[in-house]
């Protein structure tokens, strides 16, 4: 390990090659971003003492610059700050490659948008490097002025340009490896519903006949009673038949779904008509609800009923969370997105409510059929959903933070 306290026994040049020779071990080791982002922060203090260090990250699914590693100091300047590759930092940053000095480089500054450069200024922001490999922006790093007052010198710039270099890669390698990661939680959820929904077929096709006889045999009793209690008490019994069958409908839905009417279907028109079938039942949850379309085409090739099922259950759920929230906020969203090698886009549509969030451990649970948390419910919402979505050919997943509300995320694959 070497550190700066031994740097006097090495010439700056020895230095500098030792430590980007052992940073690059170091990151050959870690496949976990935000680990990862917290190593290039603790290497770059060990070449310059820097007031701050602000790493941006690029999603690739939703074309986003944001904040990544940890923030013990949430520092107010970058809260909620987002940048996108339309973004003049972010253009300049890709085309020219290269770092700037904000306080030697006043072209540079000129061309940024008002929004970047007070940001710069008022965060103190003295370098920005990019993170670029091959001809992406994978992101950037901005550091802020030395704790010591002292400028950055030349030498010590370009050593911080390698380690972004080599960072860059770095970073590149963990996204591959997290998209596979993501790639083979699929596939097991896949196999894991086929199964399930074979099995589910059978079951629910041997109910449904009983179910039918015991309804109609009740029925038929019912005419000969005339007390009012066991009148009372058959109308219970057949509410029961009822929820079973209920059931039985969700569950064979579920297993033999009925195949894809494809047609243009505007999604922003499909989410206005859901949300207006809604109405009463939000105005009486108290839930406020808005539409926040931010794409120009919202047209994609699907079935729109089924996908107005879809989004019935995934508002339902939302509505459903909130009962208890003080505050009862459902926001939903229209975006563009991208798949991880670019190669296909997605139209996103994002619905985030404030309610009572998912356990981190029972999100892994929620797409399973019969998972509910509901008196009432019958948990196959989710798994339905998650079916139509597939067929469509896009995904759907859930991200949430226990008491932090939930958001879902359906992607719509989008002819080019
Ligand atoms: N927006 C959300 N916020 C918090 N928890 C959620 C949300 N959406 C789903 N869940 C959790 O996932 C479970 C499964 O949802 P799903 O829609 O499949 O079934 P359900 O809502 O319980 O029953 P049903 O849809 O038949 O009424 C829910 O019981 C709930 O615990
Ligand atoms: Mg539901």
């Amino acid at each position: 390990m070497i550190s700066p306290g031994k740097k006097q026994h090495f010439t700056e040049q020895e230095f500098s090659q030792l430590m980007l020779a052992e940073f690059n071990r170091s990151l050959m080791l870690i496949a976990d971003r935000e680990l990862l982002v917290n190593n290039i922060t603790s290497k770059i203090k060990q070449i310059s003492p820097v007031e701050r260090i602000v790493v941006f990250l690029l999603d690739v699914e939703t074309e986003k610059y944001t904040r990544a590693g940890k923030r013990q100091h949430e520092d107010e300047w970058f809260r909620d700050i987002r940048f996108t590759p339309h973004d003049k930092l972010v253009n300049w940053l890709s085309v020219n490659e290269r770092c700037f000095q904000v306080s030697r480089s006043d072209e540079v500054m000129t061309y940024l948008s008002d929004r970047e450069r007070e940001l710069t200024h008022a965060a103190s922001i003295e370098l920005i490097f990019p993170l670029k490999v091959m001809n992406r922006l994978n992101g950037f790093v901005m550091l802020g002025a030395r704790s010591d007052e002292k400028p950055f010198s030349g030498q010590e710039i370009d050593l911080l340009s390698l380690l972004f270099d080599q960072a860059a890669f770095a970073l590149e390698n963990t996204t591959l490896y997290e998209e596979q990661s993501a790639r083979i939680k699929k596939m097991y959820r896949a196999d894991r519903l086929a199964i399930l929904g074979q099995l589910a077929a059978g079951a629910a096709h041997e109910i449904r006949n009983p179910l039918t006889a015991i309804r109609s045999s009740m029925q038929y009793l019912a005419k000969g009673i005339h007390d009012p209690d066991k009148l009372e008490m058959i109308s219970e019994l057949m509410e029961e038949v009822d929820r079973i069958n209920k059931i039985v409908q969700g569950l064979l839905s579920f297993a033999k779904p009925p195949g894809l009417e494809m047609a243009r279907v505007d999604v922003a028109e499909l989410l206005r008509q859901t949300l207006a079938l809604l109405n009463n039942t939000l105005a009486r949850g108290g839930v406020e609800a808005s539409l926040d379309v931010r794409v120009k085409n919202t047209v994609v090739t699907a079935d729109a009923s089924q996908l107005k099922q879809v989004f019935l259950n995934v508002l339902l759920n939302a509505v459903e969370a909130m009962e208890n929230s003080e505050e009862k906020r459902l926001a939903l969203g229209i975006e563009d997105g991208r798949s991880l090698d670019y190669r296909s886009r997605y139209l996103l549509v994002i619905v985030a409510d404030t309610g009572k969030g998912v356990e981190q451990g029972d999100l892994e649970n929620i797409f399973n059929p019969f998972y509910t948390t509901k008196k009432d419910g019958t948990g196959l919402g989710l798994p339905i959903s998650y079916g139509i979505v597939s067929r469509h050919g896009g995904e759907m997943e859930v991200n949430s933070a226990s008491g932090k509300g939930a958001t879902v995320v359906i992607k719509l694959p989008r002819t080019m």
